[in-house]
């Protein structure tokens, strides 16, 4: 029997999937970490404690916590890069990264000429990491697949499965998984503001590609931040908000894996609901609270011409609980509990579907 539960963005990618994926993993008893979408044009910030930072593009996280960690099928993978990140990791003295890193078998593979064309016609913006040239030849029906190119992945000693497989083979035991999404719901290939999106699905359902059920999923846990960041060619943030710009400066908004600087925005509610809905979140994360308090200003999107600013200087996060908790559950959310709250983060259980709304 296995139980998936998910980790997704709800915005334009980097919400702080990382950092909530390594504590779901690290105190819970998950026995596998699954990525089902994506390449190296993720990039996953970690911090293993307050001066230890990880930055992961294709291994998924488990591999932090020495658990078997598998590149599942949705994913393409850059095989040179793949080798310098197990390197990157071996070097920081984390074990048994080969053993425990599993390779789909059907996963297809990016090349060289993909980055070539990538970075030669690159009009939204991409990490010219070869993503989208890669998913034409796998949608194309040419593309080279890990089982095309076994004797490499023989070489950098991994192991290739077939996922349904492996896990029909030990059918016997209960197994958790949790899958790690890469990039968010407003970047995603069908949702996303097309074409100012990635080319691949990031949304819940897609860990059926993997060849794990969908209908195994338990939880979902979307992330977001308490603002909008983007990375790319359109233009996002507003011209003259100088708390949109003191927040881009004090959240160190620049891209983990091009290292681009993120154009800020106020969170849209209106993105936001429609993430919630489509993804079936039963968690919400909002990421980054400390940053946004340091904001005098805090404003919310509620649709294109519409905003809602609220000021308010909060000397801890039990205030955002009374006053701003007020305003998502009248513009998103019907009933929500478990509320907890940290330094960094609020989170939220829904307590009834958020399809009711
Ligand atoms: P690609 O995925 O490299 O093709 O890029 C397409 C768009 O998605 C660009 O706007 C990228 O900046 C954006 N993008 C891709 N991956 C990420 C990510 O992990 N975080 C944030 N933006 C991303
Ligand atoms: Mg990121």
């Amino acid at each position: 029997m296995i139980i998936s539960d998910v980790v997704v963005g709800l915005q334009h990618g980097d919400e702080g999937k990382g950092k909530v994926t390594y504590d779901l993993l690290k105190n819970n008893p998950y026995h596998y970490s699954i990525r089902y979408n994506g390449g190296p044009n993720a990039g996953h910030t970690i911090y293993i404690d307050s001066n230890t930072q990880i930055v992961l593009h294709q291994i998924p996280i488990g591999i932090l916590l020495e658990k078997p960690s598998i590149i599942g099928t949705g994913c393409v993978i850059d095989i040179n890069k793949l080798e310098e990140e197990i390197i990157y990791l071996e070097n920081k003295g984390f074990k048994h990264v080969r053993e425990n890193l599993l390779i789909s078998h059907n996963a297809h593979i990016i090349q060289s000429v993909h980055i070539q064309i990538d970075k030669a016609k690159n009009n939204v913006g991409t990490t010219g990491c070869g993503i989208g040239p890669c998913y034409v030849d796998k949608y194309d029906r040419k593309g080279v697949r890990v089982l095309d190119k076994l004797e490499l992945f023989k070489q950098l000693h991994l192991t290739v499965i077939s996922v349904p497989e492996y896990f029909s083979l030990l059918n016997n035991y209960h197994f958790q998984i949790l899958f790690e999404g890469a990039q968010g719901f407003s970047i995603d290939i069908d949702w996303g503001d097309y074409p100012f999106c990635t080319s691949s699905s990031c949304v819940s359902g897609a860990v059926s590609n993997c060849g794990i059920p969908a209908s195994t999923i338990r939880n979902v846990y979307g992330c977001c931040k308490l603002y909008d960041t983007y990375v790319g060619s359109k233009i996002f943030q507003p011209d003259n908000d100088p708390y949109l710009e003191q927040l881009g400066i004090i959240g160190k908004e620049s891209g983990a894996t091009t290292g681009r600087k993120r154009q800020c925005n106020w969170l849209n509610l209106v993105d936001l609901k429609k993430s919630i809905i489509v993804n079936g979140c039963t968690h919400i994360i909002f990421n980054k609270c400390d940053i946004f308090q340091q904001i005098k200003m805090n404003k919310l999107l509620n649709s294109s011409d519409e905003s809602l600013s609220y000021t308010y200087e909060p000397k801890h996060l039990k205030s955002f609980e009374f006053k701003d908790f007020e305003l998502f559950k009248k513009y998103i959310i019907g009933q929500l509990s478990n509320i907890s709250l940290t330094n960094t983060f609020i989170s939220f259980q829904f307590s009834s579907s958020p399809y009711k709304i």
